[in-house]
């Protein structure tokens, strides 16, 4: 489809996403041969920088080892071209640019691809939009808009974003980018719940006792106060990666694979979940501890009194015949004690008194690090005795899959992307009614309204509250001596 030919513009190519993420997928695709041969990629940014400081600067965070001869054919097939984002003039004398590369590159006008790449602030996010759409857009051949995250700050935020984005683009030709949705495990989701005959048979409120959802990092907002600070832990990874997590662990089965009937049913199980109640939050926020910094003490906050959560456990209750009463916990938090992100199913007892009190099974979804699926299962403890034991079934990719590499989530977006295929990129309507889940919560928390805000140490599990918290929702820790015996057998991750 493409005939071989793209040109990608980055905009935002000075910013930090532009160098960390977006440069090093490209340069990955580029490496592994995923890009079409006659590709181009031209950075957009209002910083004046010369060649050589754009080329310092993309090329920085690239990690593969022995690349250096395609680096340096990489840098042969991108450039920099300066201009503002809310001036037509810049966005004609870009136009003029592109024309060029394509004519110089023998394609012809009716054949042109472009994609842009907008990592961009969201102050600047619909005048570029419209500035594009005006000046850029290719009339005749295909045009690929990627938008990462923020999606704006509430309902009626978010709803103005799409409406002048939708004035611009075809819902065809945007992609909203939510990177967890290119993790290998949670791409896996699908596969887990509906090729295997006995979790499609048990995936209900009549086996499910409560489904949780994890994410933990042991680092703080260090640096990025600014902007953490107007977004908070809920709209930085709860509202956007952790719920479509849940999305794919509680959603219908689709009728395919194709793109259209996955989002279509992962929009009807969120229209199924009511907003979060103040009553089944918990919220914290870090201080100082083990010679790390608060998070009020953090040098880029403004606010020194801000109230900000950087630390949330939410309850959801999906409200259909499938799900009722089970609830979905999802948590996450920053300057924890782990980096760690995982989804636990835990079941419900086993009836009857023939092994009364035997721990709960769990299936274990093991995102990152070192991914795995693992179920934690009872076994009769091997000799003479008839003592009932929690183990597992354990399959760690690492000591499964020999030779294993897990791409990159941007390096299979993008792919995606690439490939017209938008299974992996967020609906506008799913979009809106993930907002509405978190929107009424949110402004509670934006209005101080009764909210609590508790304490916890940098570095520790999160409020001291938590582990009654999780139990008032029904969890049983009654194993907690049991630890899945961690298999890092794989290379160690940077
Ligand atoms: C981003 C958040 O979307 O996701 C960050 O803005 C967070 O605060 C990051 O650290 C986590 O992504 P990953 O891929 O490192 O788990």
């Amino acid at each position: 489809e493409l005939n071989g030919a793209i040109t990608i513009v980055v905009l935002g190519a000075s910013g930090d996403l532009a160098k960390k993420k977006t440069y090093p997928a490209l340069f990955r695709l580029f490496h592994y041969g995923f890009l079409p041969e006659n590709t181009f990629i031209v950075g957009y940014a209002r910083s004046k920088m010369t060649h050589e400081e754009y080329l310092d600067r993309i090329t920085r965070f690239i990690k593969v080892k022995g690349a250096e001869e395609d680096i340096e054919k990489f840098k042969k097939i991108t450039s920099y071209h300066q201009g503002q984002y809310d001036d037509d003039k810049s966005f004609q004398s870009l136009n003029d640019y592109l024309k060029t590369l394509e004519k110089e590159r023998g394609i012809d006008v009716g054949k042109r691809n472009r994609m842009f790449y907008m990592a961009l602030p969201p102050s600047v996010f619909i005048p570029v939009a419209h500035g594009l759409k005006k000046n850029v857009y290719a009339k005749e051949g295909s045009t690929r808009v990627v938008v990462e995250k923020p999606f704006g700050m509430d309902s009626a935020s978010s709803k103005h974003l799409a409406q002048s984005l939708a004035q611009c683009f075809s819902e065809e030709e945007v992609y909203r980018i939510d990177h967890y949705l290119g993790k290998e495990m949670v791409k896996n989701l699908m596969v887990v719940r509906f090729a295997n005959i006995f979790f499609s048979q048990i995936w209900d409120r009549k086996y499910i006792d409560s489904v949780q959802i994890t994410f933990k990092e042991p680092f703080g907002s260090e640096g990025r106060g600014g902007y953490f600070d107007e977004f908070g832990i809920i709209r930085d990874v709860i509202q956007n990666h952790l719920l479509q997590v849940l999305s794919l662990v509680a959603m219908e089965r689709p009728i395919s694979t194709e793109a259209e009937a996955i989002r279509d049913e992962k929009v009807k199980v969120l229209k199924c979940i009511p907003p979060i109640e103040l009553s089944d939050a918990l919220l914290g926020q870090y201080v100082a501890a083990n010679g790390k910094p608060g998070y009020l003490e953090d040098e880029t906050l403004k606010d020194k009194n801000s109230l900000t959560p950087t630390f949330a456990a939410l309850v959801c209750w999906v409200q259909n015949e499938r799900w009722e009463g089970v609830p979905f916990i999802l948590k996450a938090g920053k300057a924890l004690n782990d980096a760690k992100v995982e989804i636990r199913i835990q079941f419900r007892n086993v009836a009857g008194n023939l092994y009364k009190g035997a721990a709960r099974n769990e299936l274990v979804l093991r995102v990152q690090p070192e991914e795995a699926v693992y179920i934690k299962f009872n076994n009769k403890e091997p000799g003479l005795s008839y003592h009932t034991i929690q183990t597992d079934l354990d399959l760690s990719y690492h000591s499964r899959y020999k030779d294993l590499e897990i791409p990159d989530a941007y390096d299979s977006l993008l792919l995606d992307v690439m490939r017209r295929d938008h299974s992996n990129f967020v609906r506008s309507d799913e979009l809106e009614a993930a907002w509405k889940i978190f929107t009424p919560l949110l402004h509670k928390i934006d209005g101080r309204e009764g909210v609590k805000i508790e304490n916890y140490a940098y570095g520790s599990r999160g409020p001291a509250q938590l582990d009654g918290f999780v139990k008032r929702y029904g969890y049983d820790k009654s194993e907690a001596h049991y630890a899945w015996p961690i298999q890092k057998v794989g290379p160690s991750k940077e």
